[in-house]
């Protein structure tokens, strides 16, 4: 589809020079993860002139990093329909998710599982051909009777398959790809969306994007935390832009440990692990999961493992005293870990010099997941206020988007089906948008504060370095704000992230280049989590319960009387605001949870 650029000034290696390059689509995705390129595919398939924007090369983007499968109730391998797959979704979000959204996911999860199949994605199979299906954390037959298989999958590179497939599909559609540009400003006047502004990586030009319709799909945030499964370039960009611009986001304070990170390293080791029968053992080689989720063991939820990691390394038995357990996968054997586990095994091989074969391997819960975001509904559109208020041609999809599919929690598998279904649902719908508006005109100057914002950071002669605040601030977080959090800790977060935010008005910029400028990325990306990291902990200090991976050891228990409810956060002069808007429920009335 052919782009049109007008106005453009010389940007490309003139030194400071930032007059930007004005670009025209009627509808721009800004992501190229599973969301965005299955929104973009979809938008093609109308005859939109689409644009994505990515900050990586579309096929390197965080996706990959689902490994073990996309859950739908395909009923492949044994019973299972989508009624069960909504039922373990809503408890293993501890009753947060919103049941209709819910309900919609899973049903729809089955058709786009086979429409992936159709576009060629390379599933594994069962010997009669069909999908094959695999168990995994929380998925379980017949409302909570033991688990099931549900997960369908590409051995442990279901997310790279999926990027692969899109992304061909897209090329093949002609949809315009901006690789390497970082999204900096959301341009919104009147509540109407216009456009975004750009960075491009490459030369450090900018770039502004008229559109008529805008997609975010840009990922999670995990990088405010020191151990994440999360890739470096997961620093919740769309979602601190949308948060400056005035919309509030929506149940920051749950965040998800996956409980099988690989020890110090935080890098995932799928749950498919477990799913093919792998089991955590503790100091004592005890399959301690058996003591805490009897029904399903070491495939309970993640919020419920990780904090039972924990506590097993609290109470003396982590290995040798020290704060990780042991995933064993040995007695599962060379085959099925060769042929159903190569990318794990790899992992495990490289970064730990063990061979998964033979040995145990050490892990610790890892920051995976926001299960927070831009408040967007059903048909992706983002909702600006606790009335559900529409932001004309604004969209959201994916991890940067709070739907809320996932309430409290999330069940693995289903960040695939997320992104997939409403990534999907995204572009019909800015479809829709597009042919029934016409360009909004883009205001003067609407590249003002992304051009003052470079400019403090070009000129800032302060002593502070991007890496030390960047590592100061994780650190932080991962202790004060990670599996186990009270008002103490809480409280010293956010004083700590207050003085972060003075320590970045004196960070120095070190590289005064044009050309692929990370020291200016990083700044760049590291204002993003700063701010993201205060609405978080901020949500998280005034939800006095604990409800899926938002766990308070001052008040232990799910309340549901005060705290059955989104949390909103907005970032206005400084302050956070929180205001609450209620949680759709729907046939499933709120039950204790037990595995
Ligand atoms: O464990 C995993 O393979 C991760 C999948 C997910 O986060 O859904």
């Amino acid at each position: 589809m052919s782009a049109s650029t007008m106005g453009s000034g010389p940007n490309m290696g003139s030194g400071t020079d930032l007059t930007p390059k004005v670009h025209r689509f009627e509808a721009i995705v800004v992501g190229g993860g599973g969301a965005g390129l299955y929104a973009a595919l979809a938008l093609s398939k109308e005859k939109v002139q689409t644009a994505v924007l990515s900050k990586l090369y579309p096929s390197r983007s965080h996706t990959g990093a689902a490994q073990g499968g996309i859950g739908a109730a395909l009923a492949n391998v044994e019973d299972d329909n989508p009624e069960w797959h909504m039922y373990d979704t809503v408890k293993g979000s501890d009753f947060l998710a919103d049941q209709d959204a819910v309900e919609l996911m899973c049903n729809e999860a089955v058709e786009t599982v086979y429409e992936l199949e159709h576009l060629g994605l390379p599933f594994n199979r069962t010997a009669d051909g069909k999908i094959d299906q695999r168990k995994f954390g929380g998925h379980t037959k017949d409302h909570g009777k033991g688990p099931v298989k549900r997960a369908c999958f590409s051995a442990d590179r279901t997310g790279h398959m999926i990027l692969q497939t899109l992304y061909q599909q897209c090329i093949k559609n002609e949809v315009d790809f901006f690789d390497e540009f970082h999204v900096m400003d959301l341009i919104l006047k009147d509540g109407v969306c216009r456009g975004v502004v750009a960075y491009e990586i490459n030369n450090g030009s900018l770039h502004i994007f008229h559109a008529k319709a805008v997609l975010f799909a840009t990922g999670g945030s995990g990088r405010m935390f020191k151990i994440t499964s999360n890739a470096h370039a997961l620093t919740g960009d769309g979602m601190a832009v949308a948060l400056r611009r005035g919309v509030p986001l929506e149940d920051m304070e749950f965040f998800q440990f996956h409980p099988t990170g690989i020890y110090k390293m935080g890098i995932l080791l799928s749950e498919a692990c477990r799913g093919e029968g792998g089991i955590i053992r503790n100091g004592k080689g005890e399959r301690f999961m058996e003591r805490y989720a009897p029904t399903i063991k070491d495939l309970a939820p993640r919020d419920i493992v990780s904090r039972c990691i924990h506590q097993e390394v609290l109470e003396g038995r982590g290995v040798n005293g020290k704060d990780y357990v042991h995933l064993d996968l040995t007695h599962l054997g060379a085959e099925v870990i060769e042929k159903k586990l190569p990318d794990i095994s790899d992992f495990v091989r490289t970064y730990m010099g063990i061979d998964p074969v033979k040995d145990l391997i050490p892990i610790q819960p890892t920051a995976h997941y926001a299960m927070g975001g831009i408040p967007a509904n059903k048909d992706s559109e983002v909702v600006g206020d606790e009335n559900n208020t529409v932001v004309k041609g604004f969209y959201a999809a994916g991890e940067c988007a709070c739907v809320s599919v996932h309430g409290a929690n999330r069940l693995g598998t289903n960040s695939l089906v997320d992104i997939l279904v409403f990534g999907r649902r995204a572009g019909l719908s800015m479809a829709k948008y597009c042919r029934s508006n016409d360009f909004a005109a883009l205001p003067a100057n609407a590249d003002e504060e992304v051009k003052a914002q470079i400019d403090r950071l070009r000129s800032n002669s302060g002593e502070e370095r991007t890496l030390t605040l960047r590592s100061d601030l994780q650190a932080s977080m991962t202790d004060n704000c990670g599996v186990y959090r009270t008002e103490g800790t809480l409280k010293k977060a956010l004083s700590d992230i207050a003085v972060f935010k003075s320590r970045f008005s004196k960070l120095h910029v070190s590289d005064r280049s044009q050309v692929f400028n990370t020291d200016l990325l990083d700044a760049m990306e590291l204002c993003n989590l700063i701010d993201l990291a205060r609405v978080t902990v901020e949500a998280a200090l005034a939800r006095q319960e604990s409800r899926g991976a938002h766990y308070r050891e001052d008040f232990q228990k799910r309340d549901d009387a005060k705290w059955l409810k989104h949390s909103l956060a907005s970032l206005s002069n400084g302050k956070v605001d929180l205001k609450y808007k209620p949680v759709v429920m729907g046939k499933f009335p709120l039950q204790e949870r037990k595995y």
